[in-house]
C-alpha cells in the first residue's frame, strides 16, 4: 500500500501539501537529480537557491508532470501521484510560471488573462465574451494592484514586469491551485517591477493560502517572502532552514563555504 504519506515531518503542522520522495533523474549519462527529498507546508512558501545547473528547473518540471522522474515519490495532499502531463498536474491543483513566460505577445493583455478558459456568451456558438473579459480583466488587476493602464494593449507593448505580473495573476487565478511553481519570477527585473511579483506571492500565499516554490537568485528577495529556503547543489538539497531561524548572512556564509568546498576539491575553477 503506497498511498499514504506517512506521518507528518517533525515540526510541521499538518499534512506537507507537496513532498517529495528520494526524485533521480538522469539525461543520457549525467545524473541530474540525485535523491531530492523536500516538503512543502499548506500555504507555505519556499524559496529554492542553487547554482546554475544544479536541478531546480528539472525538479520544478518534474513537479508540474513536464518531465517524468526516473526514481523516487511524489504525493500531494498525502497521495502518492504520477503525473503523465501538465494537464494532468494542473487537474491536481499545481500550476506553474515557467522562466520564459507563456503569454502570447500578439493578443491583448485581457486576452492573455483569460488564455485557455475564455469566458463566452453561453449557448449554440459559445462566442467570446470580450465585454465581461475585458471589465473582469480591469477589475482583477486593480485588486491585486497591478497598473496597466490599457488591458487592449498587446502583450508584447508591456514591459518585463508587467508581462510576468500578467502570468503570475493568471496562474494563481486557475481554480482549484494549491500549489503555484515559479521559476525566476524576478530576473531581469527592475527594483520596482520586482517588488510588485514580491507583493503579489506574499498576498497569493497569505490571503489565499496557496503553496509556493519561488525559484531565486536574490537572497534579499528570498529573505522578503520565504519562509523557509532551501539549497540545491548538484541534484540534491543540502540546506534547509526556515527564514525565521536564519539570516541572509547564514546562508550567504554557507554557500560560499560551499564555493570553496568545491574549489578545494577540483570540482569548480576559482574566479580570479
Ligand atoms: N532536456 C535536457 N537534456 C539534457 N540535459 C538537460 C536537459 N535539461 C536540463 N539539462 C541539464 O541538467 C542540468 C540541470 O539543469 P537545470 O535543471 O536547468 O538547472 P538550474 O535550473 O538549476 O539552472 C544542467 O546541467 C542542464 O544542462
Ligand atoms: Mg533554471
Amino acid at each position: 500500500m503506497t498511498d499514504t504519506a506517512g506521518p507528518p515531518v517533525a515540526g510541521e503542522v499538518g499534512l506537507p501539501i507537496l513532498r517529495l520522495d528520494n526524485i533521480t533523474k538522469r539525461f543520457g549519462a549525467v545524473s541530474v537529480l540525485r535523491g531530492v527529498n523536500l516538503s512543502l507546508g499548506r500555504g507555505e512558501v519556499l524559496g529554492l537557491v542553487g547554482d546554475n545547473g544544479a536541478g531546480k528547473t528539472t525538479l520544478v518540471k518534474i513537479i508540474t508532470g513536464f518531465i517524468r522522474a526516473d526514481g523516487g515519490r511524489i504525493f500531494l495532499d498525502g497521495k502518492e501521484r504520477r503525473f503523465t502531463s501538465v494537464d494532468e498536474a494542473r487537474s491536481h491543483g499545481i500550476e506553474t510560471v515557467y522562466q520564459d513566460l507563456a503569454l502570447i505577445p500578439q493578443l491583448s493583455v485581457y486576452h492573455n488573462l483569460f488564455l485557455n478558459r475564455e469566458l463566452t456568451t453561453g449557448g449554440f456558438l459559445g462566442l467570446l465574451s470580450n465585454r465581461r473579459m475585458r471589465s473582469l480583466a480591469r477589475q482583477y488587476l486593480d485588486d491585486i494592484n497591478v497598473n496597466i493602464p490599457d488591458i487592449d494593449a498587446e502583450a508584447e507593448m508591456l514591459s518585463g514586469g508587467q508581462r510576468q505580473a500578467i502570468a503570475v495573476a493568471r496562474a494563481s487565478r486557475m481554480p482549484g491551485v494549491k500549489v503555484l511553481l515559479l521559476d525566476e519570477p524576478l530576473a531581469a527585473m527592475g527594483a520596482r517591477e520586482a517588488s510588485l511579483i514580491i507583493d503579489l506571492i506574499r498576498d497569493m500565499s497569505k490571503s489565499r493560502g496557496i503553496s509556493m516554490i519561488v525559484v531565486d537568485h536574490n537572497y534579499t528577495h528570498l529573505f522578503e517572502f520565504c519562509d523557509r529556503i532551501s539549497v540545491i547543489q548538484q541534484g540534491a538539497i543540502t540546506w534547509d532552514r526556515k527564514t525565521a531561524e536564519t539570516s541572509i548572512d547564514e546562508l550567504t556564509e554557507f554557500m560560499v563555504w560551499e564555493y570553496r568546498r568545491q574549489v578545494m576539491s577540483g570540482r569548480v575553477e576559482k574566479v580570479e
